[in-house]
This record gives C-alpha cells, structure tokens and sequence, in this order.
C-alpha cells in the first residue's frame, strides 16, 4: 500500500534564532534541508544593529549551509539610537528585509532593546516610507504587568498607537500567544500580520507544570491558557491570509536550558514542517498548510512565492531526545515522541 504524501510549494520560517559560531554551524542544516528562507532574528550578543554586522553574520550562516540553496533574510535589531540613515542603508542592502522591536528585557538578549519606542521616531518614519518591515516582540515589561498580561497590556499601550502614529509601516506581530493578538491583527490594517509558532498551536500552560517543572517547554511570551491557544487554533482553521509560518525555533543548550535560571527558547527546527502538518491534521485542515506555511509570508513581505515543493509522507518517526549544539547538546521540541509525518529526502 503506498504512503499517504502530500506536497506543497516549499515553505519559509518567518521567525528563526540561528545564533552563530559552532551553535549556528550545528542548527541550520536543520532549517535549510526544509526551508527556502527564513526571517533570521539578530538577538545575537552584541545584537546586529548595523548593515555592517549583518553582512559578516550572513556570510557566517551562508557557510554553515554551504551546499544547499537556503537563502537567509536578514533583520536589524532596532535601538534606542538607530540612526534613520541605517534604515536606508539597510534598504538599499536588498538582503535586509526588516528591522526586530525588542522592548529592552523582553526576552533572550534585549537588553540593549527599546527603552521607549517614540525614541525609534526617525527610524521608523523611515521604514514606513522606504516599506521595511518592523517585527516586534511583543510584550510589556513593567514589573508591574503580570507575566500572562504582557501581550496584552503591549498590544493597548504600544501596538495599537503604533498603527496609528504609522498606518502605512508594515508590522509582523511575532509569535502570538492570546486571543487578543489575534484579534488585533484580524481587526488592522492589511499593513498588520502575525507569526504563530507550533508550541503556541500545540500546547497550552499546563505543559509547563505536567508532572513537575518542564523547562523545555518554557519559551517568551509565555505559554497561555487553553482559551488562547484554541483562538490561535481557530485562526489556522480560518485560513486567514495574515497569519503565516513563523518557528521561532531557538536553541540553548541542555545546560542552560535546566539550570536555576532557565533560559527561554524552543528548538523545533528538527522537525518543524512536520509538527506543523501533524497539527493542521489534528485541526482537519491539511489543505490550508500550504497557505500559512507557503503563501501568506511571502505575500506580506513583497516577496515571491518559492517555485519548487516539498513532499510530506505519513510516517512515524521517534524525535531523538537530544542533538548536538557545538560541543554541548539541545533538547529538542518533542524530544522523545513520535512524530506522524515525515519529509521525503
Ligand atoms: C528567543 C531566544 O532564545 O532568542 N526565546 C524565546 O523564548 N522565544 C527570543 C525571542 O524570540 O523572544
Ligand atoms: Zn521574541
Ligand atoms: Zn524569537
């Protein structure tokens, strides 16, 4: 009997921590074995704030998937100080294709994020005009704002103004976990879309806390309540064009990962299109995969559709519980489970 297949134009991850050095050399084949591009995150310490910095950190990701034809879409990370002549050189650059919004204590590396985003005033009245994109983490940082409200309490205080202030600037709201995200989006302009992960899609908060601490399943923002994740269910149900593929893959090391101190991040590149297909399965829409992994992004982007496909086959097979990150390992999104699909060679 043969094996159900499915194939579909080949995908791209709008969202992906390829960190550099030996992690970087460890991590991309793993992308690009399934990805034409991918959005490539400059959270890297010290951040990619310049054109400059971008061109040596692209040539470093271009030698670990030398042999392949996996293009990296570069992005700067946007300062307090990002000067608008940096916009226009990183427009003029053609390899970059936007600019990430970390508020300053976000997440993994954004200290040297934004402080107060009317400082971005110059540089962002420059992308609006020049139509770079802005990516944003999305999420409060006050002390104040409850670890499950962050999403919300940014989208109130900064996003929503934000699209006012520059209704024309392109925004990709990032990883989004809550149903009012989603909604926003829905409800913006057609210059507003989101990135959804496969741990946002798969999982809710109580996989943090099943049988005890669960380290490998805690990323940023946070993981939500059922109620959420069933809204982000229900927008890959929807098909809607303005939600697409977006990993958020981001690897640690297994060390570093269970420690005192646990860092936030997911790796999932290991098998990224296949959990996704496993959950459009679940949610009985395998035929708006292709869409959300291989349309919507490049649509919102301007850029064009990949021409080439890729072959999905229904096949069980066990995620390894750990690979090699440099000289350490990773644990993996899964580790240990199988997976019901499987990506032809
Ligand atoms: C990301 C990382 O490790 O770089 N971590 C995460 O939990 N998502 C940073 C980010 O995307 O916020
Ligand atoms: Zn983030
Ligand atoms: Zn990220």
């Amino acid at each position: 009997m043969t094996k159900k297949q499915l194939t579909i134009t080949q995908p791209d991850d709008w969202h992906l921590h390829l960190r550099d050095g030996d992690a970087l050399n460890s991590v991309a084949p793993f992308t690009a074995r399934q990805f034409a591009r991918a959005i490539i995150m400059p959270n890297l310490n010290p951040p990619v704030t310049t054109v400059v910095q971008a061109v040596e950190y692209l040539d470093h990701i271009l030698a670990a998937v030398d042999g392949t034809n996996f293009e990296p879409l570069m992005t700067l990370y946007l300062t307090d100080n990002t000067p608008a002549e940096e916009i226009i050189a990183a427009r003029k650059s053609c390899f970059i294709k936007a600019l990430k919004l970390y508020p300053a204590g976000a997440t993994t590396n954004s200290d040297a994020g934004v402080t107060n985003i009317r400082h971005c005033d110059a540089a962002l009245d420059e992308m609006q005009k020049c139509g770079l994109p802005l990516l944003v983490h999305g999420e409060a940082t006050g002390p104040e704002v409850d670890v499950f409200d962050r999403e919300k309490v940014f989208i109130d205080k900064t996003l929503q103004p934000l699209t006012q202030r520059f209704p024309e600037l392109k925004i990709v709201f990032e990883h989004i976990t809550t149903k009012e995200a989603a909604d926003f989006v829905i409800q913006s302009s057609d210059n507003v879309a989101a990135t959804i992960t496969p741990q946002h899609l798969l999982l809710n908060r109580n996989a943090l806390f099943q049988g005890g601490l669960q380290p490998h399943n805690y990323c940023l923002p946070v993981l939500k309540r059922d109620t959420h994740q069933h809204a982000l269910l229900e927008v890959i149900r929807s098909g809607h064009h303005k939600f697409f593929l977006g990993t958020d893959s981001a690897p640690h090391t297994k060390h570093k990962k269970e420690s005192a101190c646990g860092c936030a991040g997911i790796f999932s590149a290991h098998a990224a299109i296949e959990i996704y297909a496993m959950i459009f399965e679940q949610q009985n829409v395998l035929d708006k995969l292709e869409a959300f992994a291989s349309f919507n992004g490049p649509d919102f982007y301007g850029l064009p559709r990949n021409s080439k496909t890729i072959t999905l086959i229904k096949e069980d097979w066990p995620i390894p519980d750990e690979y090699p990150l440099g000289n350490e390992s990773l644990v993996p999104f899964l580790a240990g489970q199988t997976i019901g699909w499987k990506l032809a060679e």
